[in-house]
């Protein structure tokens, strides 16, 4: 990163993805045009003005694809054409013009490691075992005991093969038995597959989030999966076996970099990987040379329990295991996890914003979590996610739920009820009542990401680790002559932050609202329990 590099420079042009925020936006939940209940791609244009306002730069769909839902839009039925849930091809048009106009970018979602059962691929193969197809996914002779041919269980619980009794072979789904995972190692369906990034990409999407990007190559000859000693009950069936040789094979990378390369085809485009791995794991994504995903999905904030001490362990071994120019991202929540505030509580749902919109990386905010969000109950009659029915407890649809806009009915997402229930705060907890509110965490994440815009140390600058004790983590972010230091206070208790007695400090934001421009007393701040402050260092007085 250059020294004169600013982040309107970079988002202007090719590396707009290092300066700018990624916002997710689950297209069922965000809103409906045509009161059916279920968002739609005209929903997301209208609101595209609100994520202008909020400052975001890019909007990454989830799968809008033709689909038969069994895994809302994860399962893909036609990877060229729009779902009439959500509207026609002409409405994706417009919704990408639209946020162009606004200097928004567009991400995809790309479904690569399965297809739906409905697609007209899988009809085929299953169709006869000679059928030209039938190497596009993967089928194997039963077991000598007439069951699945290894160990594999499915993601969502259960064995990860079906019998096809009319063939009389098992195919292989590392979820759903309606998404049969497609054989990445068949060179046509590489090609078919590539053409499909050509497809959205010459309509001018952005780029692609590819989901669960360390699937798509197994094992060649399909061997068991080892036994997890460290397997706890209650914890996902797929966890009882160590995932060895059905996913992360060393080929998968030259897949990548055929994606990769395909993007390069075209200017700016941005690769963003879905991975579950470890660190050491996670950062191989990178590829040789960088020649695999931009952004490998950093979701190790999920995962690690909220202490400043563990964060601030994450944060050095990551940055660490970064290979040279890798390029850092985080994420608080997505569709899959639940929300950031049901995890942490309200209070430090603000200093988990503050943490995400101020560490060295790309940051993606998932919708809804700038109002907090948080865990909406599902009656049982209500609950809609295929993994709550094989697993019990593991469904998702409780991050899943209707965005928020205003009160009265249908908090402005629908004119009917909506296919998941609201958030019973709906009436307060939404953009119209939060919009104005300057101590709301709405408000909260628009001066956050105006301030990451406005300052290159946060953009694109530099991190250095400077504490982290009992519940306080503190950082810097640095670029040229500009220091932010930021303050979180993960604990309850009220305490106080030092800062370097040589020079002025003042406070930028407070999680809590209010307090800019404040400056230290005695060399430090004062620190509310359950409050963030990002504190900058004035610029010294010019001599003379
Ligand atoms: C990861 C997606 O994020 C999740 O929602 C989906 O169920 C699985 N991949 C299967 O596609």
């Amino acid at each position: 990163m250059t020294e004169d590099a600013t982040p309107e420079r970079l988002l202007a042009g090719e590396l707009w993805w290092k300066a700018g925020v990624v916002y997710q936006v689950y297209p069922r939940s965000f809103q409906d045009t045509n009161g059916d209940g279920v968002g739609d791609l005209k929903g997301v244009t209208a609101r595209l003005d609100y994520l202008a306002w909020l400052g975001v730069d890019a909007v990454w769909l989830s799968p809008v694809c033709r689909s038969p839902m069994a895994d809302y839009g994860y399962d893909v039925s036609d990877y060229c054409d729009i779902d009439p849930l959500f509207g026609t091809l002409a409405d994706f048009d417009v919704l990408v013009a639209e946020a162009h106009r606004r200097r928004l970018r567009v991400i995809m979602d790309f479904v690569p490691n399965h297809t739906s059962e409905e697609h007209p691929w899988f009809r085929e193969a299953r169709a006869s075992r000679d059928n030209p197809k039938r190497d596009w996914y993967i089928w194997r002779d039963p077991a000598p005991d007439g069951g699945p041919p290894n160990n594999w269980i499915s993601n969502f619980g259960g064995p990860a093969w079906t019998l096809d009794p009319a063939t009389g072979q098992y195919y292989y789904h590392a979820f759903l038995r309606e998404q049969p995972d497609l054989n990445w190692r068949n060179p046509e369906v590489r090609r078919a597959m590539l053409d499909v990034l050509r497809f959205w990409l010459d309509r001018g999407v952005d780029g692609f989030r590819v989901d669960v990007i360390w699937h798509l190559m197994k094992d060649e000859s399909l061997r068991d999966n080892p036994v997890n000693p460290d397997y706890r009950p209650g914890e996902p069936e797929i966890n009882s076996l160590v995932q060895l040789h059905s996913a992360d094979q060393p080929e998968v990378m030259q897949v990548i970099a055929e994606m990769r390369a395909v993007l390069e085809e075209y200017d700016a485009r941005v690769l963003i990987g879905e991975i579950y791995l470890p660190l050491e794991r996670l950062v191989a994504y990178y590829g040789v040379d960088l020649s695999g995903a931009h952004l490998p999905f950093n979701f190790q904030l999920i995962q690690t329990p909220w202490h400043a001490e563990s964060v601030a362990r994450l944060i050095a071994d990551y940055e660490a295991a970064l290979p040279a120019g890798g390029w850092p991202n985080w994420v608080l929540g997505n569709h899959d996890q639940p929300r950031i505030a049901a995890r942490v509580g309200d209070a430090q749902a603000r200093v988990a914003a503050v943490l995400l919109l101020t560490l060295r990386g790309t940051p993606t905010l998932y919708y809804g979590d700038e109002i907090g969000l948080s865990r909406v109950p599902i009656p049982p009659e209500r609950l809609r996610d295929p993994w709550e029915h094989n697993e019990p407890g593991r469904g998702r649809d409780p991050e899943r739920t209707p965005m928020q806009w205003a009160p009265g009915p249908q908090a402005g997402f629908s004119t009917v009820e909506p296919w998941l229930p609201l958030d019973p705060q709906a009436q307060t907890r939404n953009v119209e009542v939060l919009r104005d509110d300057p101590a709301s965490i709405l408000t909260l994440h628009r001066r956050l990401i105006a301030l990451r815009r406005d300052h290159p140390a946060l953009s694109i600058g530099a991190y250095r680790a400077i504490s982290a004790s009992g519940d306080v983590l503190v950082y810097e972010r640095l670029h040229g002559d500009e220091v932010v230091r930021v303050a979180l206070n993960f604990g309850h208790e009220a305490c106080h932050v030092p800062v370097p007695g040589e020079a002025a400090w003042e406070v930028m934001l407070s999680s809590a609202g209010g307090r800019r421009g404040e400056g230290s007393q005695d060399g430090r701040f004062a620190l509310a329990g359950d409050e963030a402050l990002m504190l900058i260092r004035r610029a010294p007085a010019a001599n003379g």
